[in-house]
């Protein structure tokens, strides 16, 4: 054998050598020919640092059950947590598509009512007189929740369809610009749609306590059934139940809006919960982790608002284009007398015992000449 082939054989066999004596040193290796598996509680290698890797244990983190947190964030306990998919999934899926289809919906019913109703006219004309309907805090507190809510919902709305729609038409910088100042002044405004809400709740809760009046004007469809104007003292049924969707919804965003500013310091979720299996029976957790009540606030504040948004939408319509002379209220404060007796009658006639009560309290104190 010539010198030069007796060094390639002693090449090759120390090659072997080398690489048989990696793959023995190798746990990998020595864990994929089986040879070394680790049974329950050990370690792959043997190695006998470290934590044990017990199925069970992996099987109950998958599943969600809390770890102890010493000290620092007890929310750090959850180390995977699976309704994080269900949320995504929601806020991804049915959210959007049946936010689209409240508010499409409403700007559509609203359109076909225009269409076959047209504008609600003074049926007697505009006398040209006028009665005081709301003062100007009364206006200022509607304007301020009017305002606020009408930025709420823009900037919040964004988070919803944002993605969808201002991505293709701004691009993706100039809408993630928008997006974190709309975030910003969303979480600012909401204190003064709180106030707002607030003002309107203890002006004008005592006129809208139901009374049987209501009953006549839903069942007369507020004037469409039959004809006519059912009678109604400063608000009709129909204001009723948006003043009570208003203060309901509206707390219930605000609470929710609270909870989301401030994650895990809340347990509303949970306590409501309590209440309603404590009431119904019903069986609802009640011992939800901090980040389940977060993505049940974040959901739950977007429905709500989606919700007012669109029965405000329809306020919106009759307060300005759907009723001649309703907007006066809320600007100058003052209505035309017909109208006025069109669509408050029983309102107008408190109205006008109290001034001929105060006329006569008045002229009670001049001294007789
Ligand atoms: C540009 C938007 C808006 C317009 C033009 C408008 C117009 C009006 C008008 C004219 C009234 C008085 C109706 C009457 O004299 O009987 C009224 C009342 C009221 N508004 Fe608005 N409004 C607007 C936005 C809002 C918003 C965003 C909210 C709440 C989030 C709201 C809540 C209320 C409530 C609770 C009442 C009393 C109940 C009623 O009259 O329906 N308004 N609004």
């Amino acid at each position: 054998m010539s010198a030069i082939r007796q060094s390639i054989v002693i090449s090759a066999a120390l090659f072997l050598f080398l690489c048989l004596s990696l793959v023995v040193q190798n746990p990998v290796s020595a864990q994929a020919t089986g040879a070394d598996k680790p049974v329950a509680g050990a370690t792959p290698g043997g190695v006998d640092t470290g934590s044990s890797s017990d199925a069970d244990i992996w099987r109950q983190i998958r599943k969600g059950a809390p770890g102890t947190v010493v000290g620092g964030d007890k929310s750090g306990g959850l180390m995977i947590q699976s309704g994080g998919q269900d949320w995504r999934m929601i806020r991804n899926g049915p959210l959007p598509k049946y936010s689209a289809w409240a508010i499409l919906g409403m700007l559509m019913l609203l359109s076909v009512f225009f269409a076959l109703r047209g504008r609600i006219r003074v049926d007697h004309g505009i006398s040209g007189k006028t009665i005081k309907r709301f003062s100007a805090i009364e206006r200022a507190g509607h304007w301020l929740l009017a305002s606020s809510f009408i930025i709420l919902a823009l900037t919040g709305l964004n988070l919803i369809f944002g993605r969808a729609l201002l991505i293709p038409l701004l691009g993706k910088d100039a809408f993630a610009s928008i997006t974190i100042f709309g975030k910003l002044i969303h979480n600012y405004v909401a204190f003064a749609f709180m106030l707002g809400l607030v003002m309107i709740a203890v002006m004008w809760i005592v006129h809208n306590v139901p009374n049987r009046h209501d009953l006549m004007w839903i069942l007369r469809g507020g004037g469409m059934i039959g004809g006519g104007h059912p009678p109604a003292r400063k608000f009709n049924a129909g204001q009723k139940i948006l003043f009570w969707i208003i203060i309901l919804c509206g707390a219930s965003i605000s609470l929710s809006g609270w909870a989301l500013m401030n994650p895990f310091t809340t347990e509303m979720f949970s306590g409501t919960f309590a209440l309603i299996n404590n009431w119904f029976g019903t069986t609802y957790p009640t011992d939800l982790s901090p980040i389940a009540e977060q993505q049940l606030q974040s959901i739950w504040h977007a429905v709500m608002a989606v919700f007012m948004t669109a029965v405000v939408l329809a306020h919106i319509y009759i307060g300005s284009v759907g009723m001649e002379g309703a907007l006066d209220a809320m600007t100058t404060g003052d209505v035309d007398t017909n109208w006025a007796r069109e669509h408050h009658s029983l309102w107008v006639e408190e109205e006008e015992a109290r001034m001929a009560k105060k006329d006569e309290g008045s002229a009670a104190a001049q001294p007789a000449e």
